[in-house]
């Protein structure tokens, strides 16, 4: 039973996907007006076609010797309105915070390359225009437009027409460039396609599956994947007979998973958790087991639906026999990590429930956490008494992540902890050794150092179990 919010996702990232392929397309300089609501302005900037209504839009809302001109890097950044942006850098919105984005395109960083090489300055790949002229040439754009341009103007405009190549030389090497270069949406499709054919090897897609996860990691990406098949095909390769590439399509599930509300729908969908629960519920090798984990990790995150279906396949029971079998094992603070996030975030948004006005989304949620019944599951099955053997491990993080767990399941467990003279000893143990080690934390000048911290835990715990 998915909601109405979630599937309002899906529908607002095909919103998004059709304006970043409109933004994408867009040639030259994007005008961008805060007054027009309908977003983008576009310049199409050959010698003199500006039609009327670009031009006088222009005049009217952004002069363009107010033009600010925004210098993109490799990085996404913010755009004010009115900035506009040279020709091939990506653009999009942020559906979050509202705002445009912007960033070098490759075939940007490309051409600035092949200026650079074709004019002999190699070690100073840079742009081939700066701002300043840029703005100049925009003005230029507008003078083309006005028939009073004085005889100065003019030479300046030749002048300027000189250091830009011809629009029609321009247009060539950008089709030149658009068959070297591919954009994500393009190696998304040829990874696909690629690792779909009965003709690759297995290395070859494993190597395919590897240069997805680094995309995926772009929202973005992992969603156009999930909408165009590619998903599926991920998921599919989870049973493979080959474990390499079990593990990787793991790998690149959890990374798609992450924070991505869409792709989470869609893997639920597709029967994601059944084929990840089965990789952990049989022998596999360890990196296999880890990368499943992952991507449990990220398909449960914030999405109390899989949460639920998780419980209802038996996924607690599952977690439970990779911890019994994976003694001392990296594993198991993994485990307890998706458990204790589990715990934590109902507990999180039952908290935020006592705003004074929240929203029709946040009920919505709250009636989904409603239904994942994690605590009393967790104390039949036995966490009670599992969750304190990380305490035993060497590494402080994971005592610490185990006594978070035991803190949070205090209200499911505290009568049978506190007949648990064996868990009472080793927490006093521990309380010793914390109280050394803050000593010695403070000789060092550190007041507030991170064992303060567990030990501060570890009393809490004793409190509890007075
Ligand atoms: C597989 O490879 C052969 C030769 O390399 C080629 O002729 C054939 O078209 C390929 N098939 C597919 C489905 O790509
Ligand atoms: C994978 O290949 C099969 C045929 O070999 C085709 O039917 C299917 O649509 C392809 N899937 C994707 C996502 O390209
Ligand atoms: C993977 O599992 C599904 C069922 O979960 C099955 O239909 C499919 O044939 C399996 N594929 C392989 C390669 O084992």
């Amino acid at each position: 039973m998915l909601t109405g919010c979630l599937r309002k996702g899906s529908k607002s990232t095909r919103l998004k996907m059709a304006l970043m392929l409109l933004v994408l397309s867009c040639q030259f300089v994007h005008v961008l007006s805060e007054k027009s609501s309908s977003a983008l302005t576009v310049l199409e900037s050959t010698e003199t076609s500006l039609d009327d209504e670009d031009a006088h839009h222009m005049e009217e809302e952004s002069d363009p010797e107010d033009l600010d001109v925004f210098r993109p890097t490799d990085q996404w950044q913010s755009l004010k309105p009115g900035q506009a942006v040279p020709r091939g850098s990506h653009v999009r919105l942020n559906l979050q915070t509202r705002q445009r984005e912007v960033k070098l395109g490759e075939h940007q960083i490309i051409k600035y390359q092949i200026d650079g090489q074709r004019q002999g300055k190699e070690n100073t790949p840079g742009p081939s225009f700066n701002a300043e002229e840029l703005k100049k040439a925009l003005k230029n754009i507008k003078e083309g437009v006005d028939p009073e341009t004085s005889d100065k103007e003019k030479e300046e405009e030749e002048a300027l027409r000189a250091q830009f190549r011809p629009m029609e030389e321009l247009k060539r090497d950008m089709a030149k460039l658009d068959m070297l270069m591919e954009s994500d949406f393009q190696v998304i499709s040829r990874l696909m396609s690629q690792f779909n054919s009965s003709n690759t090897t297995v290395e070859e897609k494993i190597k395919a599956l590897h240069d997805l996860e680094y995309l995926v990691h772009q929202v973005d990406n992992a969603q156009n994947l999930a909408s165009r098949g590619g998903l599926k095909l991920v998921v599919d390769a989870l049973n493979s007979t080959d474990y390499r590439l079990q593990e990787s399509a793991a790998f690149v599930l959890g990374s798609a998973l992450s924070s991505n509300p869409v792709v989470q729908v869609e893997a639920v969908e597709s029967g994601t958790l059944q084929k990840l629960l089965m990789l952990l519920a049989t022998p596999r090798p360890m990196s296999v087991k880890k990368k499943a984990l992952f991507a449990v990790a990220s398909l449960l995150r914030h999405f109390p639906f899989a949460q639920s279906h998780f419980l209802k396949l038996g996924g607690l029971q599952v977690l439970g026999d990779l911890f019994r079998a994976s003694e001392g094992g990296a594993l198991r603070v993994r485990i307890v990590t998706i458990l204790y996030d589990m715990i934590n975030e109902k507990e999180l948004i039952s908290q935020t429930g006592l705003d004074p006005i929240p929203d029709a989304s946040h009920n919505e949620r709250l009636v989904q956490y409603a239904q994942v019944s994690l605590m009393p599951l967790l104390a039949e099955q036995g966490w009670c008494s599992l969750v304190p053997e990380l305490l035993a491990s060497p590494e402080h993080d994971w005592k610490e992540k185990a006594l978070r767990t035991i803190l949070a399941m205090m209200p499911h467990c505290q009568t049978q902890y506190r007949q648990d003279y064996t868990l009472s000893s080793s927490l006093h143990t521990l309380q010793e050794q914390y109280q050394e080690l803050v000593l010695s934390e403070q000789v060092l000048g550190d007041e507030d150092g991170y064992f303060g911290e567990i030990l501060a835990l570890l009393e809490t715990v004793l409190l509890k179990l007075k």
